[in-house]
C-alpha cells in the first residue's frame, strides 16, 4: 500500500489495519514520509474519526517509535498525571513533589505552552538554572534518589507523537479526540507507569469546550491505558476560568510554592488534593482515595512536600532558596499595573482564552515552537466569576515588560472580565470522576 492509497482510504471513511499505522508511523519517525501526507491524514482522521482499535494501533505505534523510562526495578508504585491543559494550571509544579513525598515515584513528563494554554516546562525554567532536558538515564537515576523528576519530552520518547504534534499545530488538527488520546497516552505509556491520573478541562479555556467531548476524551484515554496495564482515572475539571491567581511564568512558580507551604488561591490547593489523593490511591500506599487526601494535606502541612520540592530543585540545576524567597531569586517585570472595575457589578465571566493569547502577546507564550518565552511577565487574576466588586477595587494585576505591552494587556482585560448584575452559576471545579467501572458525577456538579 502507498501513503496515498492509505490516505485516501482514511478520506473515504475507511480504517487502517494496525500493521499499516505500525509501519506508517516508523517511517514517518525515521523522515521516509513527508509531513504534508501525514497532514493529509490527520485531516482526514479529524473529519471521519478512528475507531478504538485504530487509536490503541496509533498509541502503541508512536510509543514504539521510541524508548521507555525503565523504572521497572524501582519497589515504590509510579504514578503520574497529565492535564488536558489551561490557563494558570500550575498543579502538577505542586503535585509532583507533594505526591512524591508521601513515598510514590512521580516520573513526569510535561509540555511547553503553545497557544492560549500555559507549559509547565516553561514554568519550571523561570527558575535559574533549571534543567528540563535531562536523558532517561538521569531521569531514572534522579527518580531512585528522590522519586521524581520534572522533565519534557526527550528525543527518544514518542518520536513520532514529537513529529506528528507539532505537525497537527501547524494545520488545524489538534482538536481531534482520537489524535488527542493517542497522543498523550504514547507518551504517558513511555514512563512506564503502575497508575495514572487524567485531569480532562473543560470549558471556555481548554481543548474540549463540551462536557460531552470531555468525557469521551476521558474513556478513550482510560481504555488505552488500561489495555496496557496501566490504571487510570479521569477528572474532568472546570477551565471556565483561570485556575488559581497567578497567570504566566515566574508568577505561577511562586503561586505554586505558597500552595506548598499550605497557602495559596483555595481552588488551586483543592484540584491539587483531589488529584493528590487519587495518585495515592492508585499508588496502593493508602487504602482509599479519602486516606490519600489526608495523607496529602499531612505533607503540606508538615514541610515534607516543600523540602522536596527544594531537592528536586537543586537536583535540576536549580537555586533551592527559591522554595524560601521566591520573589528574590524569580525574574520580575519592570512594570506592575493594576487594572480596577469601572463601575460596582458581579464578576460574570473572566475569559481564560483571552488572558492565556495576552500572556503570549505580553511575551509570556509562543506563537512557535522556538519562540523565547519572557518569565517575568503575565498576570495576577484577582476577579473571579460570582465576586461582587465596587467601583475602584482590583480586578487584575499586569506585569510588563514596557508601556505598549502593559496597554495591549490592559485592552485585553476589559475583554477577558466582564461584570453584571447577576450572580452566574460557575460549573464545579471538579464535576466528573470517570474510571474503567464508568462516570460518577461529583457533589455539586449539577451546578453548571
Ligand atoms: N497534549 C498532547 O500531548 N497531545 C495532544 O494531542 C494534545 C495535548
Amino acid at each position: 500500500m502507498t501513503v496515498v492509497e492509505l490516505i485516501e482510504r482514511k478520506r473515504d471513511g475507511g480504517t487502517l489495519t494496525p500493521p499499516e499505522w505500525h509501519d506508517l508511523m516508523s517511517r514517518y519517525a525515521a523522515g521516509e514520509v513527508p509531513d504534508y501526507q501525514i497532514a493529509a491524514l490527520a485531516m482526514a482522521v479529524y473529519f471521519r474519526g478512528m475507531d478504538d482499535g485504530e487509536i490503541e494501533a496509533l498509541t502503541s505505534a508512536m510509543l514504539d517509535s521510541g524508548r521507555m523510562l525503565d523504572l521497572s526495578h524501582l519497589t515504590v508504585p509510579r504514578i503520574d498525571k497529565h492535564s488536558t491543559g489551561g490557563v494558570g494550571d500550575k498543579v502538577s509544579i505542586v503535585l509532583a513533589p507533594l505526591v512524591a513525598s508521601c513515598g510514590v515515584a512521580v516520573p513526569m513528563m510535561s509540555g511547553r505552552g503553545l497557544g492560549h494554554t500555559g507549559g509547565t516546562l516553561d514554568k519550571l525554567e523561570s527558575i535559574p538554572g533549571f534543567r528540563t532536558r535531562l536523558t532517561l538515564e538521569e531521569a531514572a537515576r534522579q527518580v531512585e534518589r528522590l522519586n521524581c523528576v520534572l522533565i519534557g519530552q526527550t528525543a527518544e520518547i514518542a518520536p513520532a507523537d514529537r513529529r506528528f504534534y507539532s505537525l497537527r499545530d501547524a494545520t488545524s488538527t489538534v482538536e481531534a479526540i482520537p489524535l488527542i488520546a493517542a497522543s498523550i497516552m504514547s507518551k504517558k505509556l513511555a514512563e512506564g507507569l503502575t497508575g495514572l491520573v487524567l485531569d480532562v478541562k473543560t470549558g471556555a479555556g481548554a481543548f474540549m469546550t463540551r462536557l460531552e467531548d470531555s468525557l469521551r476524551l476521558a474513556r478513550t484515554m482510560i481504555a488505552l491505558g488500561e489495555r496496557r496495564g496501566c490504571p487510570t482515572v479521569a477528572l474532568l475539571t472546570n477551565m471556565d476560568s483561570p485556575l488559581g491567581v497567578a497567570c504566566g511564568n515566574a508568577v505561577e512558580i511562586i503561586e505554586s510554592i505558597d500552595v506548598l507551604k499550605g497557602g495559596g488561591p483555595a481552588d488551586l490547593r483543592e484540584l491539587t488534593l483531589v488529584q493528590a489523593a487519587e495518585m495515592l490511591a492508585l499508588g496502593g500506599t493508602v487504602q482509599s482515595v479519602a486516606a490519600g487526601r489526608a495523607r496529602a494535606e499531612q505533607a503540606l502541612e508538615s514541610g515534607a512536600a516543600l523540602d522536596k520540592f527544594r531537592a528536586i530543585v537543586g537536583a535540576q540545576g536549580g537555586d533551592p532558596d527559591v522554595a524560601d524567597a521566591p520573589e528574590r531569586i524569580l525574574p520580575q517585570a519592570p512594570i506592575r499595573s493594576v487594572v480596577v472595575a469601572a463601575e460596582d457589578g458581579i464578576v460574570q465571566r473572566v475569559e481564560p482564552r483571552i488572558i492565556g493569547r495576552a500572556i503570549t502577546a505580553l511575551g509570556g507564550g509562543r506563537t512557535k515552537v522556538d519562540d523565547v518565552v519572557d518569565p517575568a511577565v503575565g498576570f495576577l487574576v484577582h476577579a473571579r466569576p460570582g465576586m461582587a466588586v465596587r467601583k475602584g477595587e482590583p480586578l487584575a494585576t499586569i506585569l510588563a515588560r514596557d508601556a505598549s505591552g502593559e496597554s495591549a494587556a490592559r485592552a485585553a482585560l476589559g475583554r477577558a472580565i466582564t461584570l453584571g448584575s447577576f450572580a452566574p452559576s460557575p460549573r464545579a471545579l471538579v464535576s466528573h470522576r470517570v474510571t474503567r467501572e464508568g462516570v460518577e458525577e461529583l457533589p455539586g456538579a449539577g451546578a453548571s
